[in-house]
């Protein structure tokens, strides 16, 4: 079997430009005799493609001066531990819960501060995102946390709630670089590259610089300090460097592409392509409520289990991979990322109507 379209929720999939310069690079990095896997970090060519990459991406997103951009690893897991951790002063956060991610963020964070839930969706089963019109917050809370964009139940945030001068944490690990992101709005973003920047064992950081303090308490492991990191310019330690690089070339590739509009235009796009067949499909219906639906990660079910599993199973069949829905949520679900193109949606679609004549309801 040649190249599969991947709709997992990530690792996923990549562009294929990416990978193929990737696999021409990979003995022999630009005459450098050898793979970016085996070179040191601590030489020119290696600081040459971390620092081309935190350019890039400043450049991408328009990151103001006074925000850090940091390679860290752990994943967006260890940041439900390090944004605590870091920005408690007062010890207090509201935290918002759209979904599991954004309960295990709020779980963690109760290790290290008083945490309270401003809004949830969870007696819905998280099918929409809280409406946060008008929602209070506390005005002496460090920080509050959301998740913009929930990978397991195919919801999105579509704007972001007024906190009134209370910095805002946000765990973009699934929606980041997807369209325009005004980073002025946040004090820190968060996410862990598999999904939209790249390779797993990165995790990308954004932070607004005069919140990262350097009077944490001292017991504080030194890795899990921001402001390590931000002295060191993410090269304290060995940084995840073959991942840096995929990504690096990654960021390239979208703004080559047009940059994060046209990633926006295009991912709305697919979604409506995608959207517009459940809503006028007689087997297949979408989870998650209308206004809530992601751009990112679609959720749909059949209604029958077995139909649903034989529907996946088809489909990998037919060079659709990574389609099972999570077993929290089940059904199906395809992950939408940038790296997916336009034919990939449309091959899943033409699928669906082909296995919806084949079973009629
Ligand atoms: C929104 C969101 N947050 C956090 C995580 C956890 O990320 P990691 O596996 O990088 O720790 C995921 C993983 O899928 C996610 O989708």
């Amino acid at each position: 079997m040649g190249r599969v379209y991947n709709f997992a929720a990530g690792p996923a999939c990549m562009p294929e430009e990416v990978l193929r310069e990737a696999a021409d690079e990979m003995l022999d990095y630009r005459g450098s005799g050898m793979s970016v896997m085996e070179m040191s970090h601590r030489g020119k060519t290696y600081e040459d493609i971390i620092y081309g990459a935190e350019a890039d991406i400043r450049a991408l997103a328009g990151v103001p001066d006074d925000y850090a951009v940091l390679f860290l690893q752990g994943g967006a897991t260890t940041q439900f531990a390090m944004v605590p951790m870091n920005l408690a002063k007062k010890g207090k956060a509201d935290y918002v819960l759209s979904g599991s991610w954004a309960e295990k963020a709020a779980e963690e964070a109760r290790k290290y501060l008083d945490v309270r839930v401003a809004a949830s969706t969870k007696d819905s089963n998280y099918s929409r995102v809280p409406d946060l019109a008008g929602v209070p917050f506390r005005e002496d809370a460090d920080y509050v946390h959301i998740c913009q964009n929930n990978t397991l139940f195919g919801t999105q945030s579509h704007s972001l709630p007024d906190t009134g001068g209370v910095p805002l944490a946000a765990d973009l690990s699934s929606c980041i670089f997807s369209g325009p992101l005004d980073v002025s709005r946040y004090g820190l973003i968060y996410a862990g590259a598999q999904k939209n920047i790249g390779p797993a064992g990165l995790t990308l950081v954004i932070v607004k610089k005069d919140l990262v303090r350097e009077d944490v308490p001292g017991n504080l492991p030194v890795m899990l300090r921001y402001a390590t990191h931000l002295k060191e310019r993410s090269m304290y330690n060995t940084p995840p460097a073959y991942a840096v690089y995929m990504s690096g070339k990654v960021i390239r590739w979208i703004m080559k592409s047009g940059g994060l509009e046209v990633m926006g235009r295009r991912n709305r796009e697919k979604a409506a392509l995608l959207y517009g067949y459940l809503d006028n499909s007689r087997l297949f219906r979408g989870t998650a409520d209308k206004g809530s639906r992601s751009l990112m990660n679609v959720t749909f079910v059949t209604g029958d289990e077995a139909l649903d599993a034989a529907f996946v199973k088809g489909a990998e069949a037919a060079g659709l991979s990574g389609l099972k829905g999570h077993r929290s949520v089940g059904g199906m679900r395809a992950s939408l990322y940038n790296a997916m193109t336009r034919q990939g949606v449309q091959a899943l679609v033409d699928y669906m109507r082909e296995f919806e004549e084949a079973h009629p309801c």
